[in-house]
């Protein structure tokens, strides 16, 4: 089969395209025939030499798939061959990844596709979708007219975030850096859009939320936390999930005076059966229309290295080329 795989880290044209042997379904693994896949920060990351955990030679690159179920291994209950499925949190803690014709997963990450619901859709919301309920649901305690600041309203985390806290009934501020993406803000669904670029964010936000956000979502990798506590309501809840090497200042005096909750997370730690909660409400709003992820542009599967020159550039360089999700399609 074909695959976009690496036999050793380093910068994107490490990527190989090229043959590796069919895996075969283990016990409790499905054999998935691949439809589309999309691309997320950490692949680059991983891809890179990070060294979170051994990588398995060759390591076959991406955490995020979706497709067709073509074989079952022994004791697999939920799946059948022929089934649509999509799934996240490969590539991860050891596991083979899902940018190849053909990927052995166990049945614990894979969640039934719905009947309407594209690949390409379901593959551009996988990771980021489980992680915008994770961090706004199980952890954020998202309610009701409550307001949201989210961070990058238009990238692939901060898009999805915007959308879901607008289902759930918030109030959402979106911060963008240019024109085009205050635009595309709006368009998901934001209620006020900062131009983080252009404006002072705290004021911005205090002329719309005059006692702060309840919820503020931060995606960058050097978070300005003063900003961020400036911006926050009496107990908000500050979501912090990106930026490994990140050492910021922090505001302790007037964070704890205010009586603020700061929460941190990565989505691959979450249990199986988190993540599948979370699968099973991203099923009802793709169903709904309620949610749409954002997808900047579709490759072939080849184009692989391509695609990570271009997520690499645009999150960790911040050029900001992208607005959402890199797909590919085998
Ligand atoms: N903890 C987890 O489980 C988890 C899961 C997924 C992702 N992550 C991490 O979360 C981060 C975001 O991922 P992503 O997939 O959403 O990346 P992305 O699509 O590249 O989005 C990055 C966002 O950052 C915004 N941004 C860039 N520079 C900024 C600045 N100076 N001020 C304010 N906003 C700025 C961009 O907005 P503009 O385009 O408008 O400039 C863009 O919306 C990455 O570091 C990723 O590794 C963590």
């Amino acid at each position: 089969m074909k695959a976009a795989y690496i036999e050793q880290t380093g910068p994107p044209e490490v990527i190989t395209f090229g043959e590796l042997e069919k895996p075969r379904p283990g016990s409790g693994q499905v054999l998935v025939r691949t439809g589309a896949v999309s691309v997320n920060p950490i692949d680059t990351y991983i891809r890179n030499g990070a060294n979170y955990w051994p990588l398995p030679t060759p390591y076959v690159i991406g955490c995020d798939i979706a497709g067709v179920v073509e074989e079952v291994g022994g004791d697999v209950t939920r799946y059948q061959v022929g089934d649509r499925v999509w799934g996240s949190n490969q590539g991860l803690m050891g596991r083979q990844g899902t940018f190849a014709e053909f990927c052995a997963i166990d049945e614990q990450w894979l969640y039934p596709l719905p009947e309407g619901v594209t690949d390409e859709t379901a593959a551009a919301t996988a990771l980021v979708g489980i992680t915008a309920h994770l961090g706004l649901f199980r952890d954020g305690e998202l309610k009701a007219g409550e307001t949201v600041f989210v961070q990058g309203g238009s990238g692939g985390v901060g898009s999805t975030v915007l959308q879901m806290a607008k289902a759930a009934g918030a109030r959402v501020i979106a911060s963008a850096g240019s024109a085009q993406k205050a635009q595309i803000c709006h368009e998901l669904g934001a209620d006020q859009v900062v131009r983080y670029d252009a404006q002072d964010v705290v004021s911005a936000v205090k002329q719309f939320a005059t006692d702060g956000v309840q919820l503020y979502w931060e995606t960058r990798r050097e978070p300005d936390l003063d900003v961020a506590v400036n911006c926050m309501s009496e107990r908000g809840r500050l979501i912090l999930m990106a930026g490994r090497d990140a050492r910021p200042a922090f505001p302790l005096g007037p964070f704890y005076v205010k009586g603020c909750r700061a929460i941190g997370f990565v989505m691959f730690k979450a249990t199986a059966d988190e993540q599948r909660e979370c699968a099973d409400r991203i099923n009802d709003m793709l169903v709904a229309g309620r949610l749409k992820p954002r997808i900047d542009t579709v490759l072939p599967l080849c184009d692989a290295a391509e695609a990570h020159r271009r997520q690499e550039a645009s999150t960790v360089r911040q050029s900001g080329q992208l607005a959402g999700k890199l797909v590919l399609i085998p």
